[in-house]
């Protein structure tokens, strides 16, 4: 059984696997800052099978919450073995081109907030000798793209970070694992045309739980954007700075 706290837990991915977490018996603190959402999510949970399910509301970016979050996790399911960062915005890349105000905004939301919280959950991890680090990052973190660059930046830096701890971390118990989806249907996707690529959040749960019994490192969602992405990065920039993406 493990003792699991989700951040960002009302996205419809963490939903998703939440779920699945939960028909495994484990036990889960889901962070959000929708109140009846995360109670009506935390009362699924317990039907499901969830051995405990506790809530805690918080806008990601109050930094100054974030300690508190870790302590009340411990102090309500008595230990943390698991931590699943779900949190995010699709920045509207037109407006944060010229207005910083709304870039740093969008960099708090989807990058510095959980660069803090990983590093408050790895110091804990580390020295519990034990854990695992659970990061939903982006197939836009590797490689800008004049349309989504300031998402994909944010993203890039979880990504690397990410992989930053997990050099510290190696053969000390502690997995790092960045979840790297590429097209799925959620609100956050909701304006977009659908096709072939797309997937959706209950295949990405199982991608991520997969991975997390796996001891994976990273985890292309669903696997065949590790090809396509490795393909986007292998085009030259001269080449690439041209195309229309
Ligand atoms: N969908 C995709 O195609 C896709 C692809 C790659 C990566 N991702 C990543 O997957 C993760 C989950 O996204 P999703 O697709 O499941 O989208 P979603 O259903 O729209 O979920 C986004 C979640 O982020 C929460 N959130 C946003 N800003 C927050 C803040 N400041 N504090 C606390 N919570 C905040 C939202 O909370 P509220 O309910 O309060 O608004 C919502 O629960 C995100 O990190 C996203 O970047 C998604």
């Amino acid at each position: 059984m493990r003792n699991i706290l989700i951040v960002g837990a009302t996205s419809a991915i963490a939903q998703a696997t939440a779920r699945q977490f939960a028909e495994r018996g484990n036990k889960l603190m889901l962070c959000g800052r929708n109140e009846n959402r995360l109670n009506a999510l935390a009362d699924d949970l317990r039907s499901r099978g969830a051995a405990q399910v506790e809530t805690f509301i918080m806008d990601a970016c109050d930094f100054d919450q974030h300690q508190l979050l870790l302590q009340t996790t411990l102090t309500q399911l008595g230990k943390l073995d698991t931590l699943l960062l779900a949190h995010g915005t699709l920045s509207d890349q037109s407006v944060c081109e010229h207005d910083i105000h709304t870039l740093r905004s969008e960099l708090d939301t989807n990058a510095i907030s959980m660069l803090s919280l990983l590093t408050l959950c790895a110091d804990h991890f580390e020295q519990q000798a034990s854990g695992t680090l659970v990061t939903i990052s982006s197939v836009a973190g590797d490689r800008g793209r004049q349309s989504n660059y300031v998402y994909g930046a944010a993203k890039a830096a979880v990504s690397t970070f990410m992989a930053g701890l997990r050099n510290r971390l190696a053969g000390k118990g502690v997995q790092v694992l960045t979840i790297k989806p590429g097209f799925i249907d959620t609100p956050m996707t909701a304006e977009f045309k659908k096709g072939p690529l797309w997937s959706t959040p209950e295949k990405a749960a199982r991608g991520i739980i997969n991975a997390i019994d796996k001891g994976k490192d990273v985890a292309y969602l669903p696997g065949f954007w590790a090809l396509i992405m490795l393909i986007i990065r292998l085009i030259p920039e001269p080449i690439f700075k041209r195309l229309s993406l």
